[in-house]
């Protein structure tokens, strides 16, 4: 070896070294400056909690136990009442300086009192952002997260220690009173979505609570109706969102729900609390009931739940005769108790955080616009309606039109300044909107104006669900305003555009076909009118896709003939009816467009689908390995082809081979959303297929198996877009996760 040779070998062994040791210098950075902090912090306050346990009497672990609803002592009065309309409280612990925590709604914004007793001085309203459902419609996960930051700052700044979302029960039925507050049909997206809300709000030192766990999918008789879900259905759907969203995120906290699933309710079921999520999924958070919730307040404490919410007055007195007649133990009452100081620990109230009661409303509000124009889907554009023209004469019909919906009502109402109307937004956007025209003739309209726009809105309630007639279908005078105003309009040449502000879905069928365009834009939040302008207008390119897939008819929904369920009037001993609701999940995992793919019904839009004012083409789409080991990337490039900038969404699906289970025709197992793509620019994305995806639940076997077989994998811009097709192999199954049996009572087994 030469001399230059040997120079350059030990000018490149020092390279190498030097690198090496930059790259082990850098980890250890990482680990003394972040992670070491974390865990030493985790292990300080696993010591301070352990003080504090000790230092409790068995009465204030029970009242800690119990909700601060109630309190007997007239001095903590205040304290458990600093956010007026906040709806929870953990009871403080005077003697050991131990605050209240402060809990409070909702998926679209902080739900806390806009007025405060007689002081007029100052408001407390919150920002109204858009609802999950419109969340979820945007397929763009980091967008989510920013959402959660601010919605978190603003929680924080308002003194709220825990907000109770996010909600992610999946959308089994359009009918469901609550959609508007769930995600999508699908557990991946819904767990995604919640995991990207977690982080965000979580990076404030401000706790969530991932709920309903589990199958909250009705409101009618939620508190008592018994859903009767198989094991795969629980583990591969309704659990699933849950499971995945705990792979994503650490929520502080988990809300049980009302409903009972196969005879046990929610809030009492061992198997779901310590089994399941605590046992295989290694929750380590706190458990807490939903708000007058279950039966049995002992069997909720044993069978896990940590905190029994709202809190009254016979619950203390329960838990403490339970504990004195020994059917209570202090063993299960200190697990409860650790769980809820480590909680307390982690709060801002704990920690001193002084709150200013003065979030940044308005930047809040221009982040609510950002996301709700994001989130609306395009379904139908007939020779490019939209975007409109600038300075066009509007003839603008429809209720919501003028009284746009925010949000649905309940407890995921939210106290806002204002609601931007579609009427507002267009008239800001420099549209000449025709006010009169709920007056005026629709040839009168048509001659007067250049395009119709009509708002169809919906709200539905926390409690109830909505009805088929005059909801669910639009109704005589709302079908009768479309064909008027299409036939004046089309008469004339001029276009006719519908904007869906809705809770949920609404039947297309007998009308779409008379109108040119229609936006779905759900429930905006306050800054709906405005959003809708954007996309209206083309400010903003929609880039929306559906989350939910849009049947033809109701009664192609997989649920259909079985939502809500039966009531049974059980006539027991002392003769006073007692009637239960029992619901069967008979389409099994069956639900959403795992039903309307595998059974090859047409839908009238279907899942992952939205338009765009451009469009895109995928090239290149490749995979890693033909043969799977541990995992595989998928990449596909996405170039805009069109005349204006715009985001698509990329979607992964797979087809898993049959061996000994039945499977959808293809499930949802990745996606990801460009960024802005000028003209003819673009962007290339990866996605990754571990085995997670790979499998689906074997009841029999109580396992995870991604069965031995050829795969298919298909990339495109929705559920039926199967233009790139790529397969790959798994010669050996593989076991990917062992699980608990979920037992299920003899009178349940009898209606599998
Ligand atoms: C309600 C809801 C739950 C909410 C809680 C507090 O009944 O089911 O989502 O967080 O009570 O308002």
């Amino acid at each position: 070896m030469s001399y230059r040779q040997s120079l350059s070998y030990s000018v490149l062994q020092r390279h190498y070294i030097l690198f090496f040791m930059q790259a082990i210098l850098s980890r250890v950075t990482i680990f003394i400056f972040l992670i070491l902090p974390l865990i030493v912090q985790a292990q300080n306050n696993e010591k301070v909690v352990e003080t504090i346990l000790s230092q409790l009497t068995v009465e204030e672990k029970l009242r800690l136990i119990i909700g601060g609803g109630f309190t007997e002592d007239a001095s903590l009065r205040n304290a458990l009442n600093k956010v007026p309309g906040a709806v929870g409280k953990i009871h403080p612990v005077k003697r050991l300086n131990i605050p209240a925590t402060i809990l409070s709604d909702g998926p679209a914004g902080v739900r806390i009192r806009p007025y405060r007793g007689l002081d007029s001085s100052r408001t407390y309203f919150a920002t109204g952002f858009p609802v999950a459902t419109s969340l979820a419609s945007t397929w763009d996960t980091n967008l989510v997260k920013e959402l959660g930051v601010a919605l978190g700052k603003e929680a924080k700044e308002y003194g709220i220690d825990v907000l109770l979302i996010p909600a992610l029960n999946i959308q089994r039925n359009p009918l469901n009173g609550r959609n508007f507050e769930y995600f999508s049909e699908d557990p991946l997206i819904s767990g995604t979505m919640a995991a990207a809300l977690i982080n965000g709000i979580q990076t404030n030192g401000v706790g969530t609570s991932i709920k309903h766990y589990a199958a909250n999918n009705q409101e009618t008789d939620r508190k008592t109706v018994d859903e009767i879900i198989s094991e795969r259905a629980l583990r591969e759907i309704y659990l699933r969102a849950f499971q995945i969203a705990l792979k994503r995120s650490e929520p502080w906290t988990l809300m049980s729900s009302y409903n009972k699933i196969n005879g046990i309710y929610a809030a009492e079921n061992e198997d779901l609390i310590t089994n399941v999520l605590r046992g295989e999924w290694g929750f380590k958070g706190l458990v807490v009931t939903d708000w007058h919730a279950g039966k049995h307040i002992v069997q909720q404490v044993v069978a896990g739940t940590d905190l029994i919410m709202p809190g009254k007055i016979h619950e203390l007195r329960g838990l403490t005769s339970a504990y004195k007649n020994d059917s209570l133990s202090i063993k299960a009452i200190d697990k409860s108790v650790k769980n809820i100081l480590q909680l307390i620990l982690k709060t801002p109230v704990y920690n001193g955080y002084k709150y200013s009661d003065t979030p940044d409303l308005k930047a809040n509000a221009i982040l609510s616009r950002k996301v709700a124009a994001e989130g609306m889907i395009l379904l139908k554009n007939n020779q490019n309606t939209l975007p409109l023209k600038s300075d066009l004469g509007v003839a603008l019909l429809g209720a919501a039109s003028y009284n746009t919906i925010a949000n649905g009502r309940g407890s995921g109402e939210v106290n806002k300044a204002y609601v931007t109307s579609v009427e507002q937004g267009l008239t800001n956007a420099n549209y000449v909107v025709d006010s009169q025209s709920e007056i005026a003739s629709a040839d009168e309209l048509a001659q007067s104006n250049d395009v119709a726009v009509i708002t169809i809105g919906r709200n539905s309630v926390e409690g109830r669900d909505r009805k088929i007639e005059n909801d669910y279908y639009l109704t005589s005078q709302e079908r009768k305003l479309i064909k008027e105003l299409s036939r004046a309009f089309h008469a004339k040449n001029k276009k006719v555009v519908v904007v869906l502000n809705v809770t949920s879905l609404v039947d297309l069928s007998d009308w779409q076909d008379d109108v040119d365009a229609v936006l779905l834009a759900w429930h905006p939040g306050m800054e709906a009118g405005n959003a809708i302008a954007d996309v209206l207008s083309g400010k903003v390119n929609p880039s929306g896709k559906l989350a939910i897939t849009i049947p033809k008819k109701y009664q192609d929904v997989p649920s259909a003939a079985f939502f809500p369920g039966v009531a049974f009037t059980k006539e027991n001993p002392s003769n006073n009816a007692s009637t239960t609701r029992v619901v069967e999940y008979k389409e099994d995992i069956y639900v959403g467009y795992r039903h309307f793919l595998t059974k090859n019904i047409e839908p009238a839009y279907p899942f992952g689908y939205g338009m765009s004012y451009t469009n895109f083409e995928f090239s290149k789409v490749s995979i890693s390995s033909n043969d799977f080991k541990q995992n595989l990337d998928v990449s596909v490039t996405v170039k805009n082809n069109g005349k204006v900038a715009g985001k698509e969404v990329v979607q992964l699906y797979l087809n898993a081979p049959k061996a000994s289970l039945d499977k959808p025709l293809k499930e949802l197992k990745g996606f990801a959303k460009t960024k802005l793509l000028a003209p003819g620019e673009s962007q290339t994305l990866k996605l990754t297929i571990t085995q997670d995806e790979l499998a689906s639940f074997n009841t029999q076997r109580s396992a995870w198996i991604a069965d031995k077989g050829k795969y298919m994998v298909t990339v495109g811009n929705s559920s039926v877009d199967n233009k790139n097709e790529l397969q790959f192999e798994l010669k050996k199954e593989i076991v990917v996760e062992k699980t608990n049996t979920i037992k299920y009572p003899d009178s349940v087994k009898a209606l599998q």
